[in-house]
């Protein structure tokens, strides 16, 4: 939902899962990953990325039929779900490689959240019901691409 060019050929898209469903509003939600596969037993080389962004589920408790849950899902273990899911981000991400976390403390705090991963952040918001970030990244002009 997040990203600006769904189909940015420089991005491999994972999900755990591809559906579509209808929300409550008659609404269509579309998950249409190019690769299947779970963040906590990534199928990619050690090293393999410069840049890892990971928006994991942020809930806890959500209805099976609610919008959130069909949007967003649900992590189950989440002290297991995140801290390895970190730990693989961790081993997919080349030296000095960057990852962009993104969280939403409806549920479990931020604070919490960097307790059970183990790991501070270099920087990030530190309380936000509403989360907001960019990066952007300048490419090399031989690739033709826009920066
Ligand atoms: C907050 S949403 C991500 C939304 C996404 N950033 C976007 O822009 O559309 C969290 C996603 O994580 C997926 N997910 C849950 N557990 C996962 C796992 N173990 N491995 C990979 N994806 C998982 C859910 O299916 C859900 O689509």
């Amino acid at each position: 939902m997040f990203w600006y060019d769904k189909d940015n050929p420089l991005v491999d898209f994972m999900d755990i899962r591809r559906e579509e469903c209808i929300l409550s509003d008659g609404q269509l939600c579309i998950v249409n990953p190019n690769i299947i596969g779970d963040f906590t037993n990534m199928d990619f080389p050690d090293k393999s990325y410069k840049m890892v962004v990971w928006d994991p589920p942020h809930l806890v408790y959500a209805g099976k039929t609610s919008n959130l849950y069909k949007l967003f899902g649900k992590l189950d273990d989440w002290r297991n779900d995140l801290k390895k899911g970190f730990e693989e981000c961790m081993r997919v991400l080349d030296d000095y490689g960057v990852l962009i976390f993104k969280w939403s403390d409806h549920q479990l705090k931020v604070k919490t959240v960097i307790q059970a991963i183990g790991h501070v952040p270099l920087f990030g918001h530190k309380t936000s019901r509403h989360t907001i970030w960019m990066a952007f990244m300048k490419l090399p002009d031989e690739t033709g691409l826009p920066v």
